[in-house]
């Protein structure tokens, strides 16, 4: 199948936290208030790139770059959109960010049984380096673990 042209990934601003924060709605069990969105947004050494079309987003990345270490605190993708490029996108253009900003190594947490979310960080270079017991809580109260992976920054993705 051949992939649609990549759509250009531009910086989120806190006057998009509304947008994203209902994308984050339609991706997550837990939603994110568009108040937290919005500091983070707003926040030192936070990194908030989208990606979007006329209709509005149709993914974004929340990143944070403290001492060389960067994280991803969130990444999604809209469901009508995936499997075309948008999460990988995202994540390399973020890791080029973090690069820039100092970062030397990407980390981030996923829960065990988030199979596309572990096949887009395999195919990044993610490595495991960490397990949290009962990190997530499910929609059904049931707790999931999460790994922990860690990506080096020294060359792009
Ligand atoms: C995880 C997520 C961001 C991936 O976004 P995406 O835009 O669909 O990912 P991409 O199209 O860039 O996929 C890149 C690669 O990741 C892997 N991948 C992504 N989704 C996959 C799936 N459902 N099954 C198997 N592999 C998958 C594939 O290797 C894919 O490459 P390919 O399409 O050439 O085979 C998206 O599924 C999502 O938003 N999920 C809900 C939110 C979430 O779980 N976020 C991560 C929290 S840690």
């Amino acid at each position: 199948m051949t992939r649609a042209p990549q759509r250009p990934v531009r910086l989120a601003a806190p006057r998009d936290a509304q947008a994203l924060a209902a994308l984050h709605a339609r991706a997550f069990d837990h939603p994110w208030l568009v108040t937290a969105i919005a500091d983070l947004l707003a926040g030192e050494g936070v990194i908030g790139l989208m990606a979007e079309d006329s209709t509005g987003p149709l993914g974004f990345v929340l990143a944070r770059v403290v001492a060389g270490e960067a994280e991803i605190l969130t990444i999604a993708v809209d469901p009508n959109h995936r499997r075309s490029g948008l999460g990988q996108a995202l994540l390399a253009a973020a890791s080029d960010l973090a690069t820039q900003q100092g970062g030397e190594a990407l980390f981030l947490e996923v829960s065990v049984d988030n199979q596309a979310a572990l096949a887009l960080y395999e195919k990044a270079g993610f490595v495991r380096v960490g397990l949290r017991r009962g990190y997530y809580t499910g929609a059904d109260g049931r707790t999931v673990d999460a790994l922990v992976l860690r990506r080096n920054l020294n060359k792009p993705l």
